[in-house]
């Protein structure tokens, strides 16, 4: 039984759809389109983009995949580019969002990575988004511990709902610090790269032999065994990418595989957990 993941107060599949790379060439945009539709309809909700991604160009793609949805069955996201944090710009990259978008509010705006601009000023005027309805809730990403300790120490800093950072069997450096203060302050994680951008080929020997053993007992696919591993804690919402219908629902399937304790050590013994602190892993 798959459980949903409570974000800003609201419920979501764990397994959202990430749109980093597209829009960037026009003979793939149906197809592109076509994905994210699979993913709405087999139950996925949360749709991960930013300004940044193809200079709006995914936007753009994402727009006309959800214009014809029920705007409550999609949990959409998007982020602000640090350069355009401040009171005065951050306005009008959303306001241009939106209109790429085809939408009235994102349910969620992240901070993309940390700012020139001064933290007090983005949450001000994230606050202010938030009163005048153009977002749900706002949040960051890329923060480390200190930037989060920074944050929520300001005021209104305790509204940010999540911080969305890179997080998969290899980049779990995050374990030892961070995770465990965003538990304690109850935030849920969003979990980008969390197949590893289907680069497999780095697995050792003995890490492939964990991972293949595990998706044969599970009847599954390698990624889908790393996107499992990725929202094991029940806090965590994976926005995996993909433009290929096949995968996408194997994305959405691997909801339901639940690891066993001595599972979840094989992998631990092979990917090992941080014992100390390490830079925060970044794209
Ligand atoms: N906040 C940030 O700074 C930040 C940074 C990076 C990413 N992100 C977000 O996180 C999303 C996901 O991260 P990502 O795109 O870096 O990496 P990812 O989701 O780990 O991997 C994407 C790659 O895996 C392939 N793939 C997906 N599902 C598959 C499956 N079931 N079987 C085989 N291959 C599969 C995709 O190709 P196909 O399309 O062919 O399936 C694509 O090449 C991004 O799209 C973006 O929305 C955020």
């Amino acid at each position: 039984m798959t459980k949903n993941i409570k974000i800003a107060g609201t419920s979501v599949f764990p397994i959202g759809l990430g749109t980093w790379n597209i829009g960037n060439s026009p003979s793939e945009e149906e197809q592109e389109i076509e994905a994210l539709q699979q993913g709405l309809q087999a139950g996925a909700q949360v749709i991960d983009t930013a300004e940044m991604y193809g200079s709006g160009a995914s936007e753009k793609i994402v727009g006309q995949a959800i214009k014809d949805y029920a705007r409550d069955s999609f949990y959409l996201v998007s982020k602000v580019s640090p350069g355009n944090a401040s009171k005065k710009q951050l306005p009008k990259s959303l306001e241009k969002s939106l209109k790429r978008l085809q939408v009235d509010y994102l349910d969620l705006y992240l901070l993309h990575w940390k700012s020139p601009v001064p933290l007090e000023e983005t949450v001000e005027v994230m606050e202010k988004m938030k009163k005048a309805g153009k977002i749900k809730a706002w949040g960051v990403s890329n923060f480390d511990t200190p930037d989060m300790e920074d944050l929520l120490s300001l005021p209104n800093g305790k509204n940010c709902v999540t911080n969305q950072i890179k997080y998969n069997l290899i980049d779990r450096g995050s374990e030892y610090g961070l995770l465990p203060y965003m538990r304690e302050q109850q935030l849920p994680m969003i979990a980008y790269s969390p197949i590893i951008k289907n680069s497999l080929q780095q697995f050792n020997e003995g890490q492939s032999q964990v991972l293949e053993e595990l998706a044969e007992t599970h009847q599954v696919r390698l990624q889908q065994i790393l996107l499992a591993w990725s929202i094991r804690d029940g806090n965590t919402i994976a926005i995996p990418k993909s433009s290929n219908d096949a995968h996408v629902l194997d994305n959405i399937k691997a909801a339901q595989i639940q690891f066993t304790t001595p599972e979840l050590e094989q992998l631990d013994n092979v990917f090992e957990k941080p014992t100390e602190k390490q830079p925060l892993a970044l794209w």
